[in-house]
């Protein structure tokens, strides 16, 4: 598959058969996705793959309770967790413990029966967050992972499988430490479902370049064809 088509054509795939992905593939998708750009190209991600039903059973409940959460303040009309105010917020947005006793149409069905988890770690002892101190939320450490991750649904999806990235899972991630053995200073980044998709779905939405792109400065003209 051309790269271009396939940046355009790479969805969120929430939906998977039965099939398995053998353990070969997921050694050769790991094996593409390692040549991410990362910062100081010290490669400070870590990788669990998890098969076995019962944790992935649990993951799938832990991810189900950050949904909730999520869909609190989504249904409250706010940005959830809204990182313009995350250097500041100390009180929660919404009311989090009556969120998590609430059920989200959010499903995580997929993650108890995926083939397949690809959680995503950071070792923020080996990695920079350059924009540390800058009176907001520090976002840069992000950027020596997020790469690698996104290579692995490209390099999956030249494999015919998909998957997609599951930030809410973070809410848990202390729980998430202790079922994983995951230390410390080891952070999740995301976690992803991998399987073959139910539904070749190709056509994603996006806002076209002039709606976010200017010419010169932030607010200067749209930059267009
Ligand atoms: C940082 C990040 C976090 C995401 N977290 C979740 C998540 O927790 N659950 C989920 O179902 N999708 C999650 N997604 C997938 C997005 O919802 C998806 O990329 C977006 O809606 C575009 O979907 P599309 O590519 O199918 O058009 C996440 C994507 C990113 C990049």
């Amino acid at each position: 598959m051309d790269l271009l088509d396939a940046m355009r054509t790479t969805p969120a795939t929430r939906a998977f058969t039965d099939d398995d992905i053998p353990d070969e593939v997921v050694y050769e998708i790991l094996d593409a996705a390692r040549f991410a750009p990362n910062g100081g190209n010290r490669q400070a991600w870590k990788v669990v793959i998890v098969r076995d039903p019962a944790v992935k059973e649990e993951i799938a409940r832990l991810y189900d309770l950050g949904a909730r959460e999520y869909s609190a303040h989504a249904q409250a009309g706010l940005v959830p967790f809204s990182a313009g105010e995350a250097h500041w917020r100390t009180e929660p947005a919404v009311d989090l413990e009556a969120a998590r006793q609430t059920p989200t149409t959010m499903s995580s069905r997929h993650i108890a029966t995926a083939p397949v988890l690809v959680v995503i770690l950071l070792d923020l002892d080996r990695c920079s967050a350059v924009d540390s101190g800058l009176d907001r939320l520090s976002i840069s450490a992000g950027a020596s992972v997020y790469p690698f991750a996104h290579n692995i649904l490209l390099a999956a999806r030249s494999r015919g499988f998909g998957g997609h990235f599951t930030s809410v899972l973070a809410r848990q991630e202390h729980a998430l430490r202790t079922l994983l053995n995951i230390p410390e200073n080891v952070a999740l980044a995301t976690m992803l479902p991998l399987g073959k998709p139910e539904k070749e779905l190709s056509k994603l939405k996006r806002a076209p370049v002039e709606e976010f792109t200017t010419v010169g400065t932030y607010d200067g003209p749209a930059f267009t064809k």
